[in-house]
């Protein structure tokens, strides 16, 4: 479901609530249809795991300097330069790594090409480089990945491993970072307002279809 708001309409007091509350339902429903572990065979665990690292470890410094380069708003900079700055520092990529290599479930080629088709289509929209939709799309994920820490904990606990420096991290300093960026999306509209013809859920949508192919099994298509 996807839909188009105009850009005089996007208004941090009337519209904030609606807005955040309509990512947070989209939050929800993908956490709702995450495959129960206990149900799961082993390669089908391996394989969320798998997928997650192929979309995470290599795309989200990227999706977040792509934003940073789309935003006009200086209010809005800091929180992602923040963000981009503890991602580089204390080195989430290597945090992850160590976390799915723990798990026994580095990804594949088939893993990584299970998502490429939807990797691409974010990528390609984050390349228009439009502030307020990108930092919206930020803001779902950032609230997302924090709800799906405790799973990916669950899943890579099933697989046998003790790692868990990446998914504790990561189920705490995302709070801020997700409300953070909503209120960028309003300073950012402020001063570089969305076309009117734009969906600002454009990128949300891209983003909710990306951990679609991470959490369905490609060869079952678990969540459909
Ligand atoms: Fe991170």
């Amino acid at each position: 479901m996807s839909t188009t708001l105009l850009a005089p309409q996007l208004q941090a007091g009337s519209d904030g609530p609606s807005i955040q509350l309509r990512v947070a339902t989209m939050i929800d429903e993908l956490i709702a249809q995450l495959p129960s572990p206990a149900r799961m065979t082993s390669e089908e665990r391996r394989g969320i795991l798998a997928r997650y690292t192929a979309v995470l470890e290599g795309n989200f410094i990227y999706w977040m300097t792509a934003t940073l380069l789309a935003v006009h708003s200086e209010e809005a900079r800091p929180i992602l330069i923040d963000n981009l700055t503890e991602e580089v520092r204390d080195s989430h990529p290597v945090m992850l790594r160590k976390f799915t290599m723990a798990a026994n479930a580095f990804p594949k080629s088939e893993d990584t090409l299970a998502v490429h088709a939807n990797v691409t289509k974010l990528r390609l929209f984050l390349g228009k480089l439009q502030g307020v939709q990108s930092l919206l799309t930020m803001a779902f994920f950032e609230g997302l990945i924090q709800r799906m820490m405790p799973y990916l904990a669950e899943l890579a606990a099933a697989q046998g491993s003790v790692e868990k420096e990446y998914t504790d991290v990561h189920g705490v300093c995302d709070v801020a970072h997700s409300e953070g960026l909503f209120q960028a999306v309003f300073l950012e509209n402020s001063l570089n307002p969305i076309s009117a013809d734009a969906n600002l859920f454009e990128g949300v949508d891209l983003l909710r279809d990306v951990v679609y192919s991470i959490i369905q099994d490609p060869t079952k298509n678990l969540a459909a």
